[in-house]
This record gives C-alpha cells, sequence and structure tokens, in this order.
C-alpha cells in the first residue's frame, strides 16, 4: 500500500440504518465480535439504530470485543423539551461516534448544512466523534470536523460505487480545502469485493458500509480482506 504507513488505524464502520431487531443486532455481534480480535490495524464501529443502542453496547462489553459504537444521527438541540430527539449528552455513555449530515437525513428529513453544524458542535461538546458525511466536494465542511465520509448519492444503495481513482481524488480535494489532517472515508455501495480497492488509495481512511454491513458474514469477508 503506498503511503499506507502514513495513515492510523482505517475506519470499517457498520451504518446499519433503520434496520435489524434486538435479536438480530445481538445475533451479529457474536458473530463478528470474535473475529475482528486480531484485526488491530483497524478500528471497527457498529451504528445501530437507537432502540438497540443499550443492548448492543452491553453485548460487546460483555464480550470485550473491540469493536465501538456509534449513532447514525444526534439532536442539534441540547437535552430538554425536543420531543422524539436524541440529545448528545444523552448518548454520549454508549457512542464514541456519530454519523451526521447523511444524504438520506438530508433528503427524508430536511436536513440543512446549518443543522448539520449544530449537531456536529453538539456532539464534539459531549465528547462524541462526529463522522460528517460529504455528497461531493460542493458540500459545506462544518467547522471542527476531523473526519469526513465521501458517499455521493448515485452509489448510496445501488450496487453502483464509485470508482476508488474518483473517490482518492475527492477525498485529497476535501483535504486541500478543509485540512490536510482531516481523515476521509469512502461510503456508497462498499462490499467485499471491492473494500480493499479503495483502502489501498493514500487518501482514503477506512468505510462507511450500509447494506453490506447488515450480514455478519459478509461484513466479517470485508473485514478479511482489509486485513489482507
Ligand atoms: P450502502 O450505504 O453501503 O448501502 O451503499 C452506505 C451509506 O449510506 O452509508
Amino acid at each position: 500500500m503506498a503511503g499506507g504507513e502514513m495513515k492510523k488505524k482505517l475506519w470499517i464502520i457498520a451504518n446499519w440504518k433503520s434496520n435489524m431487531t434486538i435479536q438480530k443486532a445481538l445475533d451479529w455481534i457474536s458473530q463478528v465480535g470474535p473475529k475482528i480480535e486480531k484485526a488491530e490495524k483497524l478500528e471497527v464501529v457498529v451504528c445501530p439504530t437507537f432502540s438497540s443502542l443499550s443492548e448492543v453496547k452491553k453485548e460487546i462489553l460483555v464480550g470485550n470485543f473491540p469493536i465501538k459504537v456509534g449513532v447514525q444521527d444526534l439532536s442539534p438541540y441540547p437535552e430538554g423539551a425536543y420531543t422524539g430527539e436524541e440529545a448528545a449528552s444523552l448518548v454520549k455513555d454508549f457512542a464514541e461516534i456519530a454519523i451526521l449530515g447523511h444524504s438520506e437525513r438530508r433528503e427524508n428529513f430536511s436536513e440543512t448544512d446549518e443543522m448539520v453544524q449544530e449537531k456536529v458542535n453538539k456532539a464534539i461538546e459531549a465528547g462524541i466523534t462526529p463522522l460528517v458525511c460529504v455528497q461531493s466536494t460542493e458540500t459545506p465542511i462544518p467547522e471542527k470536523a476531523q473526519l469526513l465520509a465521501y458517499e455521493p448519492v448515485f452509489a448510496i444503495g445501488t450496487g453502483t460505487p464509485d470508482t476508488p481513482a474518483n473517490a482518492e481524488k475527492v477525498a485529497a480535494m476535501l483535504k486541500e480545502k478543509h485540512n490536510p489532517d482531516v481523515e476521509v472515508l469512502y461510503g456508497g455501495s462498499v462490499n467485499s469485493e471491492n473494500a480493499k480497492a479503495f483502502l489501498e488509495q493514500n487518501n482514503i481512511s477506512g468505510l462507511l458500509i450500509g447494506k453490506a454491513s447488515l450480514e455478519a458474514q459478509e461484513f466479517v469477508k470485508i473485514i478479511q480482506a482489509c486485513l489482507d
């Protein structure tokens, strides 16, 4: 891997979206957990729904598995009278990372760049690392964001990923635009066949995986492909 020595740990992040019952989530942890004990160069993160967050966290602690837990969204507001919202200070005991600004939230829930910035602020105040999804080099990058995921909309859930070469170009441009130290992940139709090609790019520091992360065996295969 040219220049790979310069990279920190590679992020492999499972975004379960609105999927997985508690039982399925626990089965997944029990299948994936024991397989990644030797994955020292990887930082594996699972982002379940809020309803299974606490059970997933408990299962990981009991198994002593090297898996971090994240959430898929956060409230832009503090604790208080905000029905239905999950304040950063309430989830910080479970989650170390928060996926913010995903295109599905921007599109289906009218999330604006200003809201994403506010969510990033709340995450940082609570000690949660924000993982900000950007759809292109045109997407405004929130101040203080240190972890980005380049996720072109055409590639999400379509089976048609971007090319590793283009993802590398975009990652380099994002660093130039924002901060050379920002880490950039790629997401969009990643699977066990294509994962390694993205990670071999100098400016790509990990993967954000939706559909292919739901199946424990496929996720384990992705991890193995990244370790080869
Ligand atoms: P996908 O989703 O892997 O199913 O394309 C990725 C994402 O939306 O984070």
